[in-house]
């Protein structure tokens, strides 16, 4: 029977900052609002891995996105050193190769692995480029069935992709969306965003959210609103939770 996620825990807060100081700082200021981080690619380079074993020791739930896509023995070696740092979340990018070699480094460990299915800056004309002949949606559904085949744990998608991807891969995979934006804050560079009740009602499990908290005047204020936010759209759509 799989237990309930409560809402405080279906948002996961990016900490797209420059430096340990700012994302210290930033944790700080969010207290027990927060408990669920993603760190980056650019934290990371900037000596964010103690940071995340730091956070996973306070007892945070940490999101790695570092995207890993290599050869078979680099990728699982790799995994199994953000095992070790008690993360709970990595993505790998949803080729099979990858995906499986992901599967075996996190074996013994409770990390749980995200594939990235198709990069959400990636167009029709951009995958024809790469050579695929296959459209973006034809290929995040392609995408998603072989990583629910691998027996990858959930997925990364735009929130306009959840309906799509959700009756493919059935009840068991987490479907994790950035793209959140609250009503009336600003877009920014995103360019298909969804409330935080729409994305829940439309389908995911948990949300990514960056600048709308990060950037707030009050941080823990706008992490608290959107917590709200989720949490009346679980009650409304009797979401069927999983932890
Ligand atoms: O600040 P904002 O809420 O736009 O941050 C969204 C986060 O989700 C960022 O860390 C961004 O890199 C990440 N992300 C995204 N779109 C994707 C994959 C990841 O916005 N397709």
């Amino acid at each position: 029977m799989p237990t309930e996620i409560a809402a405080r825990d279906r948002l996961i807060v990016a900490l797209d900052l420059p430096g340990v100081a700012e994302a210290e700082a930033m944790i700080e200021r969010l207290g027990d609002s927060v408990t669920f981080y993603k760190i980056g690619m650019e934290l990371t380079y900037a000596g964010g891995l103690g940071l995340a074993e730091r956070l996973a020791a306070s007892g945070k739930h940490v999101f790695m996105d570092l995207k890993l896509h290599d050869i078979p023995n680099t990728v699982e070696r790799a995994t199994r050193q953000i095992a070790k740092l008690g993360a709970r979340f990595l993505t790998v990018h949803g080729f099979s190769q990858s995906m499986k070699a992901a599967l075996a480094g996190a074996a013994g460990s409770s990390l749980e692995l995200l594939a990235v299915t198709v990069m959400t800056s990636y167009d029709d004309a951009d995958l024809a480029a790469a050579g695929y002949a296959m459209t973006v949606k034809e290929l995040v559904a392609h995408r998603a069935v072989q990583a629910r085949d691998i027996g990858i744990h959930g997925l990364i998608l735009s929130p306009e992709e959840t309906a799509l991807v959700r009756p493919l891969v059935g009840p068991g995979m987490q479907l994790v969306t950035p793209g959140i934006r609250p009503a009336g804050s600003d877009v920014g560079d995103q360019k298909r965003i969804m409330t935080p009740a729409l994305a829940i009602a439309g389908g995911a499990d948990r949300l990514v959210v960056g600048r709308p908290v990060t950037g707030a005047a009050d941080p823990a204020a706008a992490a608290e609103s959107i917590v709200a936010d989720i949490d009346s759209a679980v009650a409304l759509v009797g979401k069927t939770n999983r932890a």
